[in-house]
C-alpha cells in the first residue's frame, strides 16, 4: 500500500470533497443513533460520526465496539495540576477494547484493508499498535497478523496481548524507528497492509476522540486538549478533526493544543519549540528538519524514556503534527520521567488510572498551569492514551520506590510486609484505622 508521495516522500493526507459528500447541519445530529446501537456502526464510537469519515462504504466497515470511552472530571488531578474544580477532564481511551486509543485508528485501518482485500496485515510498535491489530484480527478473522516490536523495548502486557491474540510477533535487534523503517520495507517487497500511523485512513479514525469529547461537554469546544507526543498520529488526527469541523461550519472555536514529549524522547519539542521549524502554511522547511536529523545521528543521541510507549527518535507524522499546531495555536512541553510518573500516580490516586506515556498528559498540563499559559479556570482535557494494566512493572516499581533513574516515588503507595501474625497484622493496620 502506498503512504507517502513518490515524489517527495511526504506521507499522504486523506481530503474530502465535502461539496459531495451529505454531512450533518449540526454535530447534535449525530444524538439520533444513540436510539439506534442495535445496529453496530451506530454503537462504535468510531462510526456513528462515519459522515466525518467517509471513505467506506458501510458494508465494509469493521467494527469490534471500540471507541466506548468517557470524559471524566478529576477534581484531585486538577488541584495536582492547579485548576479550579471541575475544570479539568480526562479521557479515557484505555477503555477501548484493546485498552488503548489505538483501536479508534485500527478499525478504519482494518476497514480499508477489508476494502483493499488485504489476507495480511503488519505493523511496527511499542506495544499499543501491536496489540490493537492483533485484537481487530483475532476478533474479526479477516486477516492474519504481522508485528515488529523492538527488543526489550515493549511493557509486558502489551507484548502479552499480541501473543495472545495470536499475532506472528517479530522482536527486532533494535528500537522503535528500526523495526518502523523495516515493516514500511517489508510491506512494500511483500505486499502486505500496513497498518502505523504512516496510513492516513488510520488517522481518519483517531479524529473520533476529539468528536466524543465535544460530544461529552455538549458540543462546546473545551479550551485545552493535552496529548502526549510519541509517532505525532494523535496530535495529527486531532489537529485534522478540529480544521474539518471548522470548515464545516460544525464548530466555532478550535481549542488550543498541548502536545507533551518525554524529556528523553524530544523531538517535536525540539524542533517546534526551540528550533522554531512551524507549518509555516504548507511551506515547512524540510531542509531544517534533515539536517536536525543529521545531527541527531552524528551526537549519537536516542530515545530513551521510561515511557516506552513513546520512546521514538523519528515521529513520522512530524510534519503533519507541525500543521495541527499551527491549526490549534498549539504549544510543545517535555516533561521528565519522575514527572510522567507522578501524573501517572495522580491519575492512578484520583481516577481510573492509565499508562505511564499518558502520565506525560497531566505533567504537561501542570508545566503550562506553572507557566500561566493555561489559566486556572480554563476547560483542560487531558487525553489519558493507554490503561492502568498495560504496564504494570512500572506502578510496581514507582510504588515501591524502584523505579529506575527517578528519585523514590512521592506519591509512593509502598506495600507493608508483614510476619503472618494477628497480632503484628493488627499493629500494623493501627496506623490506618
Ligand atoms: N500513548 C500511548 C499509550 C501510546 O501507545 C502511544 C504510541 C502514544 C501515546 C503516542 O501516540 O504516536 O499518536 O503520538 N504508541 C505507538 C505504538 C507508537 O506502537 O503503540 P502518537
Amino acid at each position: 500500500m502506498r503512504v507517502a508521495c513518490e515524489a517527495c516522500g511526504g506521507l499522504l493526507d486523506v481530503r474530502y470533497d465535502w461539496d459531495r459528500i451529505p454531512v450533518p447541519a449540526s454535530l447534535r445530529d449525530f444524538e439520533a443513533r444513540w436510539q439506534t446501537r442495535r445496529n453496530p456502526l451506530d454503537f462504535s464510537g468510531v462510526w456513528r460520526f462515519r459522515e466525518l469519515l467517509p471513505f467506506a462504504p458501510p458494508e465494509a466497515i469493521v467494527t469490534i465496539g471500540e471507541g466506548q470511552t468517557v470524559l471524566q472530571a478529576s477534581d484531585s488531578v486538577g488541584r495536582y495540576v492547579g485548576m479550579q474544580p471541575g475544570r479539568l477532564l480526562l479521557q479515557y481511551e484505555g477503555l477501548n477494547p484493546s485498552g488503548s486509543f489505538k483501536d479508534n485508528g485500527m478499525t478504519a485501518a482494518a476497514t480499508h484493508a477489508r476494502m483493499v482485500g488485504a489476507k495480511t496485515a503488519a505493523c511496527a510498535s511499542t506495544g499499543n499498535t501491536s496489540a490493537s491489530l492483533a485484537i481487530f484480527a483475532s476478533t474479526t478473522g479477516l486477516f492474519r497478523v504481522v508485528v515488529f516490536v523492538g527488543s526489550g523495548k515493549i511493557a509486558f502486557g502489551k507484548l502479552a496481548q499480541a501473543l495472545d491474540y495470536g499475532a506472528l510477533t517479530l522482536q527486532i535487534q533494535g528500537d522503535f524507528d528500526d523495526t518502523l523503517a523495516r515493516v514500511r520495507e517489508v510491506c512494500e517487497r511483500l505486499k502486505i497492509y500496513l497498518c502505523n500511523s504512516v496510513n492516513p485512513l488510520r488517522l481518519e479514525g483517531q479524529k473520533t476522540i476529539m468528536y466524543r469529547v465535544l460530544e461529552s461537554l455538549n458540543w462546546e469546544p473545551p479550551d485545552w486538549i493535552v496529548v502526549p507526543g510519541g509517532n505525532l498520529g494523535n496530535s495529527s488526527a486531532f489537529g485534522k478533526a478540529f480544521y474539518e469541523l471548522e470548515q464545516l461550519g460544525l464548530i466555532d472555536r478550535i481549542p488550543r493544543l498541548a502536545v507533551i514529549n518525554a524529556e528523553g524522547s524530544n523531538t517535536l519539542y525540539r524542533v517546534h519549540e526551540q528550533q522554531k521549524i512551524h507549518w509555516n502554511e504548507g511551506r515547512t522547511d524540510g531542509s531544517a528538519i534533515d539536517e536536525f536529523y543529521a545531527q541527531m545521528d552524528a551526537e549519537g543521541r536516542r530515545a530513551a524514556t521510561l515511557a516506552t510507549a513513546i520512546e521514538i527518535n523519528r515521529p513520522v507524522n512530524l510534519v503533519k503534527c507541525l500543521r495541527a499546531l499551527e491549526v490549534c495555536d498549539g504549544v510543545v512541553r517535555e516533561v521528565s520521567d519522575q514527572e510522567i510518573l507522578e501524573g501517572k500516580a495522580q491519575v492512578g490516586a484520583g481516577g481510573f488510572g492509565c499508562e505511564p506515556a499518558s502520565g506525560a498528559s497531566i505533567a504537561g498540563a501542570k508545566r503550562l498551569r506553572e507557566e500561566g499559559i493555561i489559566a486556572a479556570d480554563d476547560r483542560v482535557v487531558c487525553i489519558l492514551t493507554g490503561h492502568e494494566l498495560k504496564d504494570p512493572n512500572s506502578t510496581v516499581t514507582y510504588h515501591s520506590g524502584e523505579a529506575k533513574g527517578t528519585a523514590a516515588g512521592r506519591f509512593a503507595n509502598r506495600p507493608i510486609v508483614v510476619e503472618n501474625d494477628l497480632e503484628q497484622i493488627i499493629a500494623a493496620l493501627h496506623k490506618f484505622v
